[in-house]
């Protein structure tokens, strides 16, 4: 049995991630500041914490005695970021200097650092792989890849044991639905719910490979214990399934039953990657991985979660820090 810090424990991926190591019979403290997330999301069995994860003596305390940490708090707000740059450089990249120093003091055996495809940025060629050489594009990815090189420079130069995942878009029950920054597919059905029309940034062609969480936090266990995997930064997810956004909004309607589909087309978000997608063939080969959901699958089941707590309206919840003829109007006038 491992004990197991896991930052970002009220979210949506660090909760179940919480929920596997605790059913494999590890020992579980988690801690979160709930910028994001939900409460309720945290099972009782996590000694949990409410607490920031940038706080370095919080977090010296809070990575005593601990094996294995997996820092997933974040605030992962790729296209807020362009417009509120200090707060999700906070959350992302301070936040994991503290999480990795604190490790490093505590003699932690590994440390997992919860990544983003933000880092990839746009590419020549598609799917992503991770030989590929990052270019981030916007704040957040910047902010991502950072905290990659940080980790990756504290854990070399103190002896600890590190590695990367970095997940696509994730899907599921228990990821925030009523944030209007984030998340397209649980807003889609937040809308839908509300007798409302999805609304669509540009032209709805940006393409988009979607994981469903078992599948992401599946490799993501492996990442804390195999022995092979250290120092490497892998995808976890999918990669049979690329929609594109307006695709995506078709699914979901046909799902929900939510007839007369007429996305209300915006204009674009500025930064935004036109087609993500990542290659899970070092996730295959590392780490046995193989796609147990499809996405209509992974859609259906995060509708029946939201709406079994129902639909809620958006809270804009983190502040615009520049407001300027860019700033996309579904926040500047509360579209959502
Ligand atoms: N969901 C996705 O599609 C996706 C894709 C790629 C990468 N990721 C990464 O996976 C991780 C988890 O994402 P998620 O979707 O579960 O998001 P989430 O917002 O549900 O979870 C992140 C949690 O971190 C907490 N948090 C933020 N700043 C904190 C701080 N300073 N101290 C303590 N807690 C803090 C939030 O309150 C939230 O509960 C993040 O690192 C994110 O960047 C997510």
């Amino acid at each position: 049995m491992s004990k197991i810090l896991i930052t970002g424990v009220a979210g949506f991926l660090g909760s179940h991630l919480a929920d596997w190591l605790i059913r494999d019979g590890h020992k579980v403290v988690g801690v979160d500041n709930l910028l994001g997330g939900y409460e309720d999301n945290v099972s009782n069995d996590v000694e949990f914490y409410k607490d920031d994860s940038r706080d370095f003596d919080k977090m010296k305390s809070l990575t005593k005695g601990v094996d294995i940490v997996y820092h997933c708090a974040a605030a992962p707000h790729e296209g807020l970021s362009v417009f509120s740059p200090n707060i999700i450089t906070e959350h992302t990249y301070n936040s994991t200097v503290a999480t990795v120093s604190a490790a490093v003091i505590n003699s932690v055996k590994r440390v997992v650092f919860c990544s983003s495809m933000a880092r990839y940025g746009e590419q020549e060629r598609l799917p992503f792989t991770e030989d590929m050489a990052p270019k981030p594009k916007d704040p957040y990815g910047v902010a991502k890849y950072a905290a990659e090189l940080v980790t990756e420079s504290l854990c070399r130069a103190h002896g600890l044991e590190y590695v990367h995942a970095i997940p696509h878009n994730i899907i599921g029950p228990r990821q925030k639905y009523d944030d209007p920054y984030r998340n397209v597919a649980s807003i889609m059905i937040n809308l839908m719910l509300q007798g409302r029309q999805p609304i669509i940034y540009g032209d709805g062609e940006q393409k988009r490979g979607f994981s469903f969480v078992n599948d992401v936090v599946d490799p993501l266990v492996k990442m804390g214990f195999q022995p092979n995997v250290v120092g490497e930064a892998i995808n976890v997810g999918p990669d049979e399934e690329y929609v594109s956004v307006n695709e995506l909004a078709q699914r979901i309607a046909v799902l929900m039953d939510f007839k007369s589909l007429k996305p209300v087309y915006v204009g674009d978000r500025p930064m935004e990657v036109k087609y993500a997608t990542c290659s899970a063939e070092k996730s295959r080969r590392l780490l046995d991985y193989k796609t147990t959901y499809t996405l209509d699958r992974g859609l259906s089941e995060m509708i029946d979660w939201i709406k079994e707590r129902g639909a809620r309206p958006f809270r804009y919840h983190m502040a615009l820090e520049i407001i300027n003829d860019k700033t996309p109007s579904t926040w500047k006038d509360r579209l959502f």
